[in-house]
């Protein structure tokens, strides 16, 4: 781990700066017409992701226009379902298809090839860390296994999980061990990117919502908690975010106090009041403007913004959105956004 130099690590380890720092996911993206370009120039999206001179580029965009203090690499949590030996397409305009997972003795075991399939991810790292200053952390991530298994056994996105969740109520024993083998690479993925250089990650629980409270624990907190735990044993000093997006105030609440990690990022439903009050004070809040906020600027844009500031007042906080940021987004109200944040506090 780096010293703590970012304003980033400086919120992670608990402070509450001032301004608080800011990134947005999906900071590198189709919003960005230099983005538009270089993906054009690398022919598809997954071939931008596993080409690290590319992929730098595509981080350091986003930085070079708008001055983020963190820079998430670009990647994909689906390059886990790849390195556990699934297809993976992207075809134009849709959402991604895999191969579907149907048995436990599909799914590579071999480590080393994990390795190999997410060295691009670990080369990334090591130019975005070489082009940039200290100040401005470097943030690698991963999916969670819940999210993971949703792509990995319906084959695609959507279709509110499933097939996930049918092979979970039909054959329990065996998804938790599907969950476990996934967590298994997820670990190992997040080790390898603090070796190179990322000071900082995020897993992404995109669809932890909407689950029984049981299953939410079952497939949710406990394989996160250990993916915490070995990347902690790994590098006791390593920040992990997590992000179980529209799982319930409780699913929240639970997340913060069970899984080990130093911060929680909230989507936009989650009243930031409530986090303050509720969530444990040991844990560093992230979020939640609406990314349609974003698209309307103007007096919606400024509010938002004023209102996440005046309700984490006095508490460490990680300036972001609820989630990605969408396609169609003007980039000038990003510059805004970032001003306005910069000038608060
Ligand atoms: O945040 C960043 O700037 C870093 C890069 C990043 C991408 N995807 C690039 C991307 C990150 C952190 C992700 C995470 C990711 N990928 C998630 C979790 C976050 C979330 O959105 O809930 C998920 C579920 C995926 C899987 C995925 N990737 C889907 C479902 C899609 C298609 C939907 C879409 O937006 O097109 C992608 C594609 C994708 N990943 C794009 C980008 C920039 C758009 C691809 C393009 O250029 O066409």
């Amino acid at each position: 781990m780096k010293k703590d130099g970012s304003r980033l690590l400086c919120a992670l380890n608990g402070d509450v700066s001032s301004p608080p720092p800011v990134w947005l996911m999906r900071q590198a993206g189709r919003y960005l017409p230099e983005y538009r370009e270089l993906r054009a120039k690398a022919g598809s999206f997954w071939k931008l992701c596993m080409t690290p001179e590319l992929a730098a580029e595509a981080t350091l965009q986003p930085i070079r226009r708008f001055g983020f203090d963190a820079a998430i690499i670009f990647s994909d949590i689906l390059t886990v379902p790849y390195a556990l030996g699934r297809e993976v397409i992207f075809e134009e305009g849709e959402g991604p298809s895999l191969q579907p997972v149907t048995s436990l003795l599909e799914l590579e075991q071999e480590k080393q090839v994990w390795r190999e399939r997410l060295a691009p991810a670990y080369e990334t790292i090591q130019r975005v860390r070489g082009a940039l200053p200290p100040e401005i952390a470097v943030l690698g991530f991963a999916g969670a296994p819940w999210t993971l298994a949703t792509y990995m056994v319906a084959g695609r996105g959507g279709d509110e999980q499933r097939a996930a969740r049918l092979w979970g109520y039909r054959d329990p024993h065996s998804f938790a061990v599907l969950l476990e083998r996934i967590g298994d690479c997820v670990a190992q993925h997040l080790i390898a990117q603090i070796d190179v250089g990322a000071d900082a990650v995020q897993l992404f629980d995109s669809w932890a919502g909407g689950l029984p409270e049981v299953r939410y624990r079952e497939w949710v907190v406990e394989p996160t908690k250990r993916i915490v735990d070995k990347v902690k044993a790994a590098h006791p000093r390593a920040r992990i975010i997590g992000f179980p997006r529209t799982a319930s105030l409780q699913g929240y609440l639970l997340y913060a106090q069970e899984t080990g990690v130093d911060a929680v990022s909230m989507d936009t439903g989650v009243p930031l009041s409530w986090a303050v009050e509720n969530l444990p004070g040991n844990v560093v809040l992230q979020g939640n403007l609406d990314p349609v906020a974003v698209i309307a600027g103007g007096p919606a844009l400024m509010r938002g913004i004023d209102d996440i500031l005046a309700a984490t007042a006095g508490r460490p906080l990680i300036f972001n959105l609820g989630h990605g940021i969408l396609p169609d987004t003007p980039p000038e109200n990003v510059a805004v956004l970032v001003e306005k944040v910069r000038a608060a506090r």
